[in-house]
């Protein structure tokens, strides 16, 4: 069957930031000839200097720094410079709450609250080098406290507030944070989520912080600890109105974000100010090609990376409009997101393949109420997007109409690497096309011989990049070893991907995800993909079990869409279909049907417990990040009745 391939429209490359493979080819190649002369460029056309860097970078293996010498400021960039240029009513956020209410910020309200906030956290006796962690719901407040840190160079750690007390702590401890700044609770699916609760628990361990500042949110009862919390509320009306953003080093540490590891232990991953700033901006204009006029809406949290940025540092700095939503996409009913792109005209939206396929389980008829026509532009990130995912989005979303960027990046990355550009690259459904300018991606053995087309192998990255991750927090010895040690001298991503024979990317998921059955390579990706092909698949996991006879078998978990099913013909069925969309040496060894799949609070599907649970039958290790643990639970005492 041949690929199909979605060239961009006339109409859209004509408007684009980046027009045209040529463009897009003439872009690339400068950067690879000379990043210094590249990078310097765009520093000093797309960011504002407090003084400039003596040189674009110094890589001594594997350490970076990128624009050596040079002074700036995030949230000066972000908000300040928009308002001096005379952008002050144009509006930086549109805010819903999950219950309905609303706000409207513009540039110059933001400008306000995060010199207000900045004040409290200097009242609170801050200063810049200090750490503190965020644990906050998706209100505006969220994103003011970063930026509010970021003015004054203290390091912010946020804490999706979906993590435990538990995770809280240790992160809190890892980073020996000062404060902590966080919310009485926000809104999820009608209840409220507690978080001063869950601070109050985490901070019994906890000695260096000396104060937590709380933004009232639910207005549901707290217990204030005298000498160590104050109300946001009540804290700004004490301080003043003003507050310079400090002029720090390029190098100054931005944020510290924890992610999970091959081990239980989370790694603080570090990102500093002026190469991170200068990739999260350039990638914004490049991929989601914004420009004067857009309503830009990026559904992750502000717990993720993706919520740092792209809700918060690309887009800002890039001075788009942009719109936040606290709550979850399915209440009061599934079509809350599509009300709210109508509502606010979103013309870019960025979202997961997770949350694609669990609107696609929920039926056409609930995008079919709102009209989505002010979208142009959609995006996907997270997971590698199966083509019926893909072509979902794009028939019932997109209506044929608006190009898919697929982005590829990670927490380490701290920006998009490979995507397309909506204005250049023709799309294929299920490959995140071409890599960004200044990023040298390969594909190797451990060897580190580089892999022929359509071959898999490592995905790595040849040369440092302005947003790379500095080190793991506390531990230069773990960056050196997983990032830069597996093969000398390049970055190692932990995924599989192949290129194929345009130079195109696929990412078939973590190098851990891959299976090899009778000596043929197979991704776990390919036949979810195939799965949830099926019309009876909502979702689909799928892991290697070990086997005797040809050294890995293939495990499926299957959840179904609703309706009636006679799962033993299924099961059968299943199996067949696998065969048949992929070729018999990929015939499943067994098809599991389950309620729900084990996934972190971020959306991603945990293979590592499935794998446990079909390699020794039990579940060990780091589960902190776990959505809902009935699920394990029910899936492992299912294995032991088997
Ligand atoms: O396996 C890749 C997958 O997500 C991993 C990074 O996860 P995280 O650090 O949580 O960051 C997620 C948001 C950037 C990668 O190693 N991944 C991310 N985006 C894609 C992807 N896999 C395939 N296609 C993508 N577009």
């Amino acid at each position: 069957m041949s690929q199909p391939v979605y060239t961009p429209n006339p109409d859209f490359v004509s408007k684009a930031r980046v027009s045209g493979m040529d463009a897009y080819r003439a872009l690339y190649k400068q950067a690879e000839e000379n990043p210094e002369q590249f990078w310097g460029n765009l520093a000093e056309t797309e960011l504002h200097w407090f003084q400039r860097w003596s040189h674009v970078f110094e890589w001594n293996p594997p350490f970076v720094k990128w624009f050596v010498g040079g002074k700036t400021n995030v949230c000066y960039n972000c908000v300040d410079r928009h308002v001096l240029a005379g952008k002050g009513d144009q509006v930086a956020f549109h805010w819903e709450g999950e219950p309905g209410d609303k706000r409207t910020i513009t540039f110059n309200d933001l400008l306000a609250l995060v010199q207000k906030f900045a004040n409290v956290l200097l009242a609170q006796g801050l200063k810049t080098g200090d750490r503190a962690i965020i644990y906050m719901p998706m209100i505006p407040e969220a994103a003011v406290a970063m930026l509010a840190c970021a003015r004054l160079g203290i390091t912010h750690s946020v804490v999706f507030g979906g993590f435990s007390a538990e995770a809280l702590k240790a992160r809190i401890q890892d980073l020996e944070a000062a404060a902590v700044i966080t919310a009485d609770g926000g809104w999820r699916r009608g209840k409220e989520v507690r978080l001063k609760d869950a601070v109050d628990e985490a901070l019994g361990e906890c000695p260096t912080v000396k104060t937590v500042v709380v933004v009232q949110r639910t207005k549901s009862a707290q217990t204030m600890a005298a000498g160590r919390d104050v109300w946001y509320h009540e804290a700004e009306a004490n301080v003043g109105d003003t507050c310079p953003a400090v002029e720090l080093d390029a190098e100054h540490p931005l944020y510290v974000l924890y992610t999970s590891g091959t081990t239980g232990k989370p790694k603080g991953i570090l990102h500093t100010t002026g190469g991170y700033l200068l990739q999260a901006t350039m990638t914004t204009k490049w991929v989601f090609d914004v420009r004067d006029g857009d309503v830009y809406w990026c559904s992750a949290d502000i717990g993720w990376v993706t919520g740092h940025s792209y809700i918060v540092y690309g887009p800002l700095s890039a001075g788009v409009t942009g719109v936040i939503y606290e709550g979850a996409p399915d209440t009061p009913g599934w079509d809350r997101w599509w009300e709210i792109v109508a509502r606010y005209k979103v013309s870019v939206f960025y979202t997961s393949p997770t949350a694609i396929r669990a609107l696609i389980r929920q039926g056409d008829q609930w995008p079919a109420k709102h009209d989505l026509s002010s979208l142009r532009l959609l995006g996907s990130v997270g997971e590698p997007i199966n083509p019926a995912a893909w072509e979902w989005y794009h028939r019932v979303i997109g209506k044929d109409r608006c190009p898919i960027v697929d982005t590829w990046w990670q927490t380490e990355t701290g920006a998009i690497l490979i995507a397309p550009m909506p204005g250049a690259t023709p799309l294929k459904p299920g490959s995140g096309t071409l890599p960004m300018p200044g990023v040298i991606p390969d594909i190797i053995d451990l060897d580190g011989n580089p892999k022929g087309p359509n071959q898999e192998g490592y995905l790595i990255i040849r040369r440092p990049w302005p947003s790379m991750l500095r080190t793991i927090w506390g531990d230069p010895d773990r960056y050196a070893e997983q990032y830069w040690g597996k093969v000398q001298g390049v970055y190692f991503t932990g995924d599989a991907a192949r290129r194929d024979e345009d130079g195109y990317f696929w990412v078939l998921g973590r190098v851990d995800d891959v299976m090899n059955v009778s000596g043929h390579r197979l991704s776990t990706m390919e036949i979810e993909s195939a799965l949830v092909k099926h019309p009876a698949v909502a979702e689909a996991a799928v892991v290697g079990k070990p086997h005797e006879i040809t050294g890995q078998s293939v495990c499926c978990f299957v959840t179904l869409k609703r309706g009636d099913h006679d799962v033993e013909a299924l099961g059968k069925d299943l199996r067949q279909w696998v065969a048949h969309e992929i070729g018999p040496f990929a015939r499943p060894d067994e098809i599991r049907f389950t309620e729900a799949l084990p996934k972190t609070r971020s959306g991603k599907i945990m293979r590592r417990l499935l794998r446990e649970i079909v390699t020794s039958h039990t579940v060990s290790g780091d589960v902190t990040t776990l959505e809902d643990m009935g699920v394990i639970n029910r899936l492992a005492s299912q294995q032991d009745e088997d």
